[in-house]
C-alpha cells in the first residue's frame, strides 16, 4: 500500500547546534562503518551545523591527513545514501582532525584542550562540545574522569555532553559502578547513553503509531491482547567479534538492552509529553513492572541455545560457534535465547510476552507481534468458517521490509460462510522515499540539540539489568549440556518452539518470497498466491531421528522441506526415498484423504513448512495451477492414475477440468 507523503510535510528540522564532536576510539569499526556515514547523511540533509568540526582520537599512528584519507576510503564502502555527493563529503572531511594518544594519558587531554580551543575559534562553535565514547567499554569511566580533571566540565560558554556507547555494563553491578563514575563529575542531563536500536525510524514509529492513532488505544490491554512476541534474529554469526561476544552472549548483547527498550515502546503508558524525562519515566515504570524471575521461573520460562555448524540460506557453510575465531572451544556462551516475560501491572496482567533472539539464524528479522484474542465463535458454529477462526494480528516489521501489517479475517467469495486470513500492509519504503540511514543520524542530531528522549537515564539502565541479572545468575549455575543445540542457518533450538507451543501458541514466522522460492514447486506461482501462502504456512522443526509422519495415521498436513533431509520408510522401516531442501511430502494423504502410506523420519535436523488440510483445500480451489503441479508429482511418485474428480471435491475438480 503506497501512501506518498507530500514533500512539504517531510522536514521542518533546523541544523544541530554549532559544536565540536570528539570521538574517542575513532579508528574503530563503529566510526568507520556507522558514525561517519551518519555524519555524512546529516550533512547531506542539511542537519549538520555549518559551524562544526570533529576531533578523532585513538592510539594508532595517524596524521590528520592520513585519517582523512582513511575515512574517505571507507565512506565509499559504508555510505548508505543512494547517490554519494563528493562535494558534501569533501566539505565534511576537511573538518576532521586527528589526535594520536592513549586514553589513560593525562597529557592527551591537555593536547585535546589546545586543539579544541583552536577549533572553537576557527569554527565559532560557542564552546559546545559533544564527546562520543566509542572505545572499549572498560574505558568509559576513565575518559569521563580524565575529561573532568582536565577542566572540560567547568562552567563556561556552551554545553558539554557525553554520548556513551553500549554495552552499558556487563551486569547490574558493573552498570551501577559505571553510572557512579559518570555521575561523580557529570550531571544526568549531560549523559547520553545510546541504544542504537532506538535510532531506527520503525522503532520510533511505534510511539507515533500508538499515540497518534486513537483506534488502537482501547484495544491495547489484557482485555483484548492475547500475547506479544518480540523477535530479533540475525543471519550472521559472530564473525570477527568472537572474543568480545564470548564474554557477552545474546542476553547481554540484545535482550537486556534493545529488546527491553522496544518492549517499553510497545507496552508503556502514554507519556505526558515527548520530553525526555516524561518518556524515560514511563519506560522505567514499565520495566519496573516486569516480573523478576526466581531460579525456578528461569528454568521454566527461559531457554538458551548455541549454534553448531550448518549452512546459511545461500547454501554456504557456517562453522559452529565454538570454532569461530576468538571463541573458547568449550564455550557455554548462549548465541540464542527465548523467554516468557510477564508485566505485573493493571494493563498487562496475565499477558505473556515471548521474546527470542539469536545469531546464525535462518534469516535477519526484527519483528513485534501484538496478537489479539480470538473473536467469540458463537455465530460461526456449524459453518465452514470454524476451520479458520483466527485471531487478529498486528505486526510491526522493524527490519527488513520495514512496515506495519494488520491481519484480519474476511469472507471468502462463494455461497457459504467461509473465512480467510487477509492483510493490510503499510510499507515504509513505498511511502517515504528517504535513503535508509544507519540509525545513528537521529541519535547524534538529538544529542546536538539536547533532546535526550531516545537515550537512557540511570534508573532505566539499572532497571533493565535487574530483569536480566537473575537469568544470568541462574544460567551461570545450571548446565547447558546440549550445546550446540541448533544448526547455523536454522530457526533455532527445538526447545524455543516448545516454550511457546506448551502454552498453545506459535511463534510468528514471517515467510518471505525468498524463502518460498527455495521450494521449486512454488517458483512458477503468482505473487498473489505466494502472499496468501506466506500466511498459511507454519514453521516446524524436527531433530534428526524424529518421526515426522507415521504410516497408517490419518494425515492432516502436507510438509515442505525448507532445510534438512528426511527418509520415507515402508512398513519394515526400509528407506524408500530420500528427500531434501525444496522437496515436499504428505500430499497423498491429503489428496486422497486416506491413511499415510509411509512413515517419514528426519535424517538430519529439519526446518519444515506445514500446510494444514483446511488451508490446502483452499489453495487447491483458489490456485488450480498449484493443484495441478501437486497432482503431477503425486501421480509420478505413487503411480496414481486418479483423475481430478477422484482427487478433489466436485467444485475444484470441475474447475480444474475446465481450465
Ligand atoms: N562496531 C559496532 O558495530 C558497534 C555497535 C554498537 C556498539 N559498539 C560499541 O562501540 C564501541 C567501539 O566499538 P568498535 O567496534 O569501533 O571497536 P574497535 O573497532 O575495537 O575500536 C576501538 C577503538 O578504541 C580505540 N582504543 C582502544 N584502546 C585505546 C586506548 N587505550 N587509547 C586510545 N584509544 C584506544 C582504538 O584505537 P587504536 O586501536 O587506534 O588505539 C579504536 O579506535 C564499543 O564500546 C562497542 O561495544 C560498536
Amino acid at each position: 500500500m503506497a501512501n506518498p507523503v507530500p514533500a512539504e510535510l517531510s522536514s521542518t528540522e533546523q541544523p544541530g547546534d554549532p559544536c565540536i564532536m570528539v570521538i574517542f576510539g575513532a579508528t574503530g569499526d563503529l566510526t568507520r562503518r556507522l558514525l561517519m556515514p551518519a555524519l555524512y547523511n546529516l550533512a547531506s540533509d542539511g542537519l549538520l551545523p555549518e559551524n562544526f568540526a570533529m576531533v578523532a582520537m585513538a592510539r594508532r599512528k595517524n596524521s590528520t591527513e592520513s585519517f582523512r584519507e582513511m575515512m574517505s576510503a571507507s565512506i565509499r564502502q559504508f555510505s548508505t545514501s543512494k547517490e554519494f555527493n563528493p562535494r558534501t563529503w569533501q566539505q565534511l572531511v576537511e573538518k576532521l582532525y586527528y589526535l594520536q594518544d592513549n586514553i589513560d594519558n593525562p597529557a592527551a587531554y591537555v593536547a585535546l584542550a589546545d586543539i579544541i580551543n583552536e577549533l572553537d575559534k576557527k569554527y565559532q562553535t560557542g564552546g559546545n562540545i559533544l564527546f562520543y565514547l566509542a572505545t572499549p567499554p572498560s574505558m568509559f569511566g576513565i575518559i569521563a574522569t580524565q575529561l573532568h580533571q582536565a577542566g572540560f566540565n567547568t562552567p563556561g560558554p556552551g554545553w558539554k555532553r557525553i554520548i556513551v556507547e553500549k554495552p552499558f555494563g556487563h551486569d547490574l553491578q558493573s552498570a551501577s559502578k559505571l553510572n557512579q563514575e559518570l555521575l561523580k563529575f557529570w550531571n544526568e542531563d549531560q549523559i547520553y547513553r545510546i541504544d542504537h536500536y532506538l535510532g531506527k525510524e520503525t522503532v520510533q514509529n511505534i510511539l507515533a503509531f500508538r499515540f497518534s492513532n486513537r483506534i488502537f488505544e482501547p484495544l491495547w490491554s489484557r482485555n483484548f491482547v492475547d500475547h506479544i512476541q518480540l523477535t530479533v534474529t540475525e543471519r550472521v554469526g559472530v564473525g570477527v567479534r568472537g572474543a568480545y561476544y564470548d564474554q557477552s552472549g545474546v542476553l547481554r548483547d540484545m535482550i537486556q538492552n534493545h529488546i527491553l527498550q522496544m518492549l517499553c515502546y510497545i507496552c508503556m503508558e502514554p507519556p505526558t509529553s515527548f520530553h525526555a524525562d516524561a518518556i524515560c519515566h514511563e519506560k522505567t515504570k514499565l520495566l519496573d513492572a516486569v516480573r523478576i524471575m526466581n531460579p525456578e521461573d528461569v528454568m521454566n520460562n527461559t531457554i538458551r541455545g548455541q549454534y553448531g555448524s550448518g549452512r546459511k540460506a545461500d547454501g554456504s557453510t557456517n562453522p559452529g560457534y565454538r570454532h569461530e575465531p576468538g571463541v573458547n572451544p568449550e564455550s557455554v556462551t548462549e548465541t540464542f535465547a527465548a523467554m516468557k516475560l510477564f508485566i505485573d501491572n493493571w494493563r498487562w496482567e496475565g499477558v505473556p510476552v515471548y521474546v527470542r533472539s539469536g545469531k546464525s539464524m535462518r534469516k535477519k528479522e526484527t519483528t513485534i507481534l501484538v496478537q489479539f484474542k480470538r473473536a467469540p465463535d458463537v455465530i460461526f458454529r456449524n459453518t465452514p468458517a470454524m476451520d479458520h477462526m483466527e485471531a487478529n494480528q498486528l505486526v510491526f516489521h522493524i527490519q527488513p521490509d520495514e512496515g506495519i501489517e494488520l491481519r484480519f479475517q474476511a469472507k471468502r467469495p462463494g455461497p457459504s460462510i467461509a473465512l480467510q486470513k487477509v492483510n493490510m500492509r503499510f510499507n515504509y519504503g513505498e511511502s517515504f522515499k528517504d535513503s535508509p540511514g544507519t540509525g545513528y543520524e537521529t541519535l547524534i542530531y538529538d544529542a546536538m540539540i539536547g533532546d535526550a528522549s531516545l537515550f537512557s537515564q540511570t534508573e532505566l539502565v539499572e532497571t533493565a539489568w535487574r530483569i536480566a541479572q537473575p537469568i544470568l545468575d541462574t544460567w551461570a549455575t545450571s548446565t547447558s549440556d546440549d550445546f550446540p543445540n541448533y544448526a547455523a542457518g536454522s530457526w533455532g533450538p527445538k526447545s524455543a518452539f516448545d516454550l511457546i507451543a506448551n502454552d498453545g501458541r506459535k511463534w510468528l514466522e514471517l515467510i518471505n518470497c525468498e524463502t518460498l522460492n527455495r521450494v521449486p514447486l512454488f517458483q512458477p506461482c503468482r505473487k498473489v498466491f505466494l502472499a496468501s501462502l506466506m500466511m498459511m504456512l507454519k514453521p516446524e522443526i524436527h531433530a534428526a531421528g524424529e518421526y515426522i509422519v507415521t504410516r497408517g495415521d490419518t494425515g492432516k498436513e502436507m510438509y515442505f522441506i525448507n532445510r534438512g533431509e528426511v527418509e520415507t520408510l515402508d512398513e519394515n522401516d526400509t528407506v524408500i526415498r530420500k528427500l531434501q531442501d525444496g522437496d515436499f511430502f504428505g500430499e497423498i494423504a491429503l489428496l486422497l484423504t486416506q491413511a499415510r502410506t509411509a512413515s517419514v523420519r528426519a535424517k538430519t535436523d529439519c526446518d519444515l513448512f506445514v500446510l494444514e488440510q483446511s488451508d490446502f483445500k483452499r489453495v487447491l480451489r483458489d490456485f488450480p495451477e498449484f493443484a495441478r503441479s501437486v497432482m503431477e508429482v503425486a501421480r509420478d511418485r505413487y503411480n496414481i492414475t486418479a483423475s481430478a474428480e477422484d482427487l478433489f471435491d466436485t467444485d475444484t475438480a470441475s474447475y480444474l477440468t475446465a481450465t
